[in-house]
């Protein structure tokens, strides 16, 4: 491509910290609702006993680590790194008056890390995970009373961290709830429409109010929210694949419509009707939602298909539900590739919302295996990472706002859904397995110094 990215355009990768940093019981930090999903978000719940080990105790070990692994990001040519902070280590139980001091000054020691060397930091504020006590004590977001606790959260942060962080996200894939509810919002699996759609609208009412809280504190940041981009397409051209094709993405772009619009669209009504859902909305919540996001992010991964009266393979059984797509390949992990998918998603949101667009995930998840030289040649994450950013350029040609682009797990870490370290997505090896045995030391793969290239040509050799 000839073109060039923007020169303010933000690059970097992306983490949460219940998948890179372990030290889960260290300085202070309760324990989260990802302490007791040793096998993923897809697997069991397991409550925790004396000697239990899940992997995520000890992940990259990203808590120790970190100078090394920013000292990578900065080789790397890192503009921005995104990273979430736990909130168990802030509030322990979550629902506390005082904050716990050793878990704020662990990420002053990342923030000041990062400023040394000029990277950006982009921060969520709960991904995938919460205080383990509110899960259980308060059944996580179906109980209202975690809006003042998550504000409270929100706003010791912000006054913490306002002068090195200037770009805060509030719930990590906020539509997850709606397939994982006890990842994504503490509740029990299981649980009935009624009690998914009033937790998720106390998520959105929490998530204006810390958008409201961050436009108060820090008039020069910006706050966005961050969904789950996966795009459904219709699998035939018959009226009714259209249709339901659009009602299914309705699923995710709802959460959206209300954090960037400031209220409930009209086609909800509809839906809460036929599933006999009745929210408790108050006044005050109303006018709470019109608090509304400076930016929108998201993942993109994959994209399905829907039909009304084909048969459709559904790839991914346990979340999402995607039916494939004939015409697309997919990872080992049944994911479908679709980097024309991206460009699609980036011109869908702006148009719909006109406000500015960050990728903050996307990558390949893989078997990595090291030659005989100890190398990784990953050449398909380098395929993949390329075809996607093309269609990144392409969206920016097609005149859409893109801020920037982070990369899922720039270093290998654990995944979320099945807690393996052998599905990686590095660019940065970490001689790790599905055990948690290993050095832990980390190497650069391949596709380092194709990324290191990307960031320093700005995209021109896509
Ligand atoms: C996103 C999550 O859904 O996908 C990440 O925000 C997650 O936390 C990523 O790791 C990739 O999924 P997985 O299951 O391969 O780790």
């Amino acid at each position: 491509m000839s073109f060039r990215f923007p020169n303010d355009f933000l690059w970097g990768g992306a983490t949460a910290a219940n998948q890179i940093e372990g030290a889960h019981t260290i300085d202070g930090k309760g324990l989260s609702t990802s302490d007791v999903q040793p096998f993923g978000s897809f697997g069991e719940l397991k409550s925790r006993k004396e000697g239990d080990f899940n992997i995520k105790d000890i992940a990259i070990d990203f808590y120790h680590r970190y100078p090394q692994d920013i000292a990578l990001f900065a080789e790397l040519g890192f503009t921005c790194f995104r990273l979430s902070i736990a909130w168990s280590r802030i509030f322990p139980k979550g629902d506390e008056q005082e904050p716990n001091e050793l878990g704020l000054a662990y990420y002053d020691k990342i923030f000041n890390e990062l400023e040394k060397y000029g990277i950006v930091p982009i921060v969520t504020l709960s991904h995938y995970e919460m205080p383990l006590y509110l899960a259980e004590q308060y059944q996580g977001w179906k109980s209202r009373e975690l809006i003042g606790f998550f504000e409270r959260y929100a706003r010791t942060v912000f006054a913490r961290y306002g002068n090195s962080v200037k770009h805060w996200l509030t719930f990590n894939e906020i539509n997850i709830s709606l397939h994982e509810p006890f990842t994504g919002a503490g509740i029990p699996r299981g649980s009935d429409a009624q009690s998914l759609y009033q937790g998720m609208h106390h998520q959105l009412v929490a998530s204006a109010k810390a958008v409201k809280a961050c436009h108060e504190l820090l008039p020069d940041a910006k706050i966005g929210n961050m969904m789950l981009g996966a795009i459904q397409y219709p699998y035939t051209c018959h009226p009714d694949d259209i249709f339901a094709a659009m009602q299914e993405n309705r699923d995710w772009l709802f959460f959206g419509d209300v954090q960037c619009r400031g209220y409930y669209p009209s086609y909800m009504a509809r839906k809460f009707k036929e599933l006999g859902v009745k929210l408790d909305i108050s006044e005050a919540d109303k006018e709470t939602l019109k608090e509304t996001v400076d930016f929108v992010s998201f993942s993109y991964y994959m994209t399905g298909c829907v039909s009304t009266h084909q048969e459709v393979e559904i790839l991914d059984k346990k979340a999402l539900k995607m039916g494939s797509n004939p015409y697309l390949k997919t990872t080992d992990w049944g994911w479908q590739i679709d980097p024309k998918g991206l460009r699609i998603v980036l011109n869908l949101l702006y148009d719909r919302y006109q406000k500015p667009l960050f990728i903050v995930e996307n990558g390949l998840g893989a078997v990595d295996k090291p030659n005989e030289k100890g190398e990784i040649e990953d050449d398909y994450r380098i395929a993949y990472l390329n075809d996607h950013l093309y269609q990144v350029g392409e969206a920016l040609q097609d005149g859409v706002e893109v801020m920037g682009y982070t990369c899922w797990g720039p270093i290998d870490l654990v995944s979320a859904s099945t807690a393996q370290m052998s599905k990686r997505y590095g660019l940065i090896y970490v001689d790790s397995d599905d055990q948690g045995k290993g050095s832990l030391v980390r190497k650069r793969k391949k596709s380092f110094y194709w990324y290191q290239d990307l960031i320093k040509s700005q995209g021109e050799n896509l």
